[in-house]
């Protein structure tokens, strides 16, 4: 590793000194397989940006560059009472948003339920009821006895979807381990409407949205430096602002070429065609037993939803290759289990602040039932730290790729989501990489900075609610469906 500056996590090699060679010995083998080097770092931006090119010149590249019909910053001054869906990997939220007159200012009403694992293998009817329950509970808790009229919703929707319009989202593929049947290739709009007609609730879609387009405005509406959003959770993505010239795909509607258009890159699909990141048999065990093999290669070896998996995949690997070597005899069929550990588990282990590593040995024992030596908890520490450090590095890579695309030498990226905001080191870790990518010069200062983001999904996504009306108001309709509907909303 180059340039270990003062921020740099401190490192756990003075550690290794329990670990008998035979054990050491593996330990090298995994540093060799999880580390990427700047070499590397480079060549996979200099592939990402091919692929970010493609994703604008035609519709069914492998990076999506959906255009999302965002098509401006805020000013601070957006007004007006909205409501906010937010479908993630992990919850459903639904917040109301009221953007008072002060400038930037707003007021946020918010209920959290949780997703139920089922219900991401379910069937689509029982999806959109859920939703509809959620809602009419939201509404029946803080609006019970009035007499409501039409609210605004931005749907933040946050799986891959082809927008004709910003009130419109031909779902592309199921990610995060999502799998319901019967929306892939559909408008998503459409069958939330009708549950909602339905059941009489007075809410009416105003926007589709992804929660990094959310992000990028959320935060821009703060830091006028941020350039990029970006999420870093169960799964992995960013959005920025492009011009209409930049996308060749989109030249036959005839926008003015310096039109801003927000893209959600959907880059979690980054070298489906494996050509150029680093793929461990791990990686490929994942890819082969997740409901869409192929697919999402980037995101699977960065996102949360998939870190603890590498993790155990990794340590059940090392156990059963060299019988004996770890773990004595004991029962070790809880590590047997896919998916048992998530990221927060790493985590924990990487945030075990005892010289003997007692936090780890307890969670070892809670988690897997199994009792380690401190050479073996000195080599889980390393292994966590190797597969962390990996996740963080590579993630970089995509936030770079769109500095160099849009030959951005400084800027602001608003990040949100639970490996940026819970993991150790994640941040410092991703820092140092785009150090390396980007040549910064030691004495530099970070020219990029990835720092926390506001509310992309709720705030965020009232705040394109309010700019798709605006815009309405203005007589400005590309990209907007359902003009009728929009001006009930004014
Ligand atoms: C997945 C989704 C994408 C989302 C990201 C982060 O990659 O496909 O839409 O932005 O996860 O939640």
């Amino acid at each position: 590793m180059v340039g270990l500056g003062p921020k740099h996590p401190p490192s756990r090699k003075g550690s290794m000194h329990d670990v008998p060679q035979d054990l050491l010995q593996h330990v090298k083998e995994f540093e060799t397989v999880f580390t990427v080097d700047r070499a590397k770092l480079k060549s996979i931006v200099d592939r990402f940006i091919v692929e970010l090119e493609a994703g604008l010149a035609a519709d069914g590249a492998n990076i999506p560059m959906n255009v999302t019909w965002v098509m401006d910053f805020p000013d601070g001054n957006e007004q007006g009472t909205f409501l906010a869906l937010d479908m993630g990997g992990t919850n459903l939220r639904v917040c109301e948003i009221t953007l008072t007159k002060q400038k930037g200012g707003f007021d946020i009403t918010q209920s959290k339920y949780k997703m139920p694992e089922e219900l991401k293998t379910g069937t689509a009817d029982e999806l959109w009821n859920y939703i509809a329950d959620c809602l009419e509970q939201f509404l029946h808790t803080h609006h019970e006895g009035e007499n409501l009229h039409s609210l605004p919703l931005g749907f933040t929707f946050s799986y891959p979807a082809q927008q004709d319009y910003i009130d419109h989202g031909i779902l592309q593929r199921w990610t995060k381990g999502f799998d319901i049947d019967g929306v892939e290739g559909h408008d998503v709009v459409p069958p939330l409407e009708a549950v909602l007609k339905k059941r009489g609730l007075p809410i009416k879609v105003a926007a589709l949205i992804n929660d990094t387009t959310g992000t990028l405005i959320a935060s821009a509406y703060t830091d006028t430096a941020v350039k990029i959003g970006a999420i870093f959770g169960t799964g992995v993505n960013a959005a920025y602002m492009d011009n209409v010239g930049s996308i060749p795909k989109i030249a036959h509607l005839g926008l003015p070429a310096d039109m801003p258009i927000a893209i959600n890159c959907e880059y979690g699909a980054f070298d489906n065609e494996r050509k150029v990141l680093p793929f461990s048999k791990y990686d490929e065990i994942i890819d082969r037993d997740s409901p869409r093999p192929g697919q999402q290669a980037f995101e699977k070896m960065t996102a949360g939803l998939y870190l603890g998996e590498i993790f155990r995949l990794a340590l059940l690997d090392l156990h059963d290759s060299n019988p004996g070597l770890i773990f004595g005899k004991q029962d070790i069929s809880k590590l047997r289990k896919s998916y048992l550990l998530d990221a927060s588990f790493l985590a924990a282990i990487e945030e075990d602040p005892f010289e003997n590593l007692s936090e780890t040995a307890d969670l070892l024992e809670k988690e897997l039932g199994i009792c380690a030596t401190l050479a073996e908890l000195e080599m889980i520490r390393r292994l966590a730290e190797l597969i962390g450090t990996r996740a963080a590095r590579i993630s970089a890579c995509g936030i770079a790729a769109i500095c160099k695309k849009k030959q951005m030498q400084t800027c602001h990226v608003g990040a949100d989501g639970s490996v940026f905001t819970k993991y150790p080191h994640f941040k410092v870790r991703g820092a140092q990489a785009l150090r390396e990518i980007l040549d910064w010069a030691p004495q530099d200062k970070d020219k990029v900075e990835i720092l926390a983001a506001e509310d992309g999904s709720g705030v965020g996504a009232a705040l394109i609610a309010a700019l798709t009306l605006k815009r309405v108001k203005a007589g400005n309709l590309a990209g907007i469906r359902n003009v009728d509907t929009m001006n009930t909303l004014l």
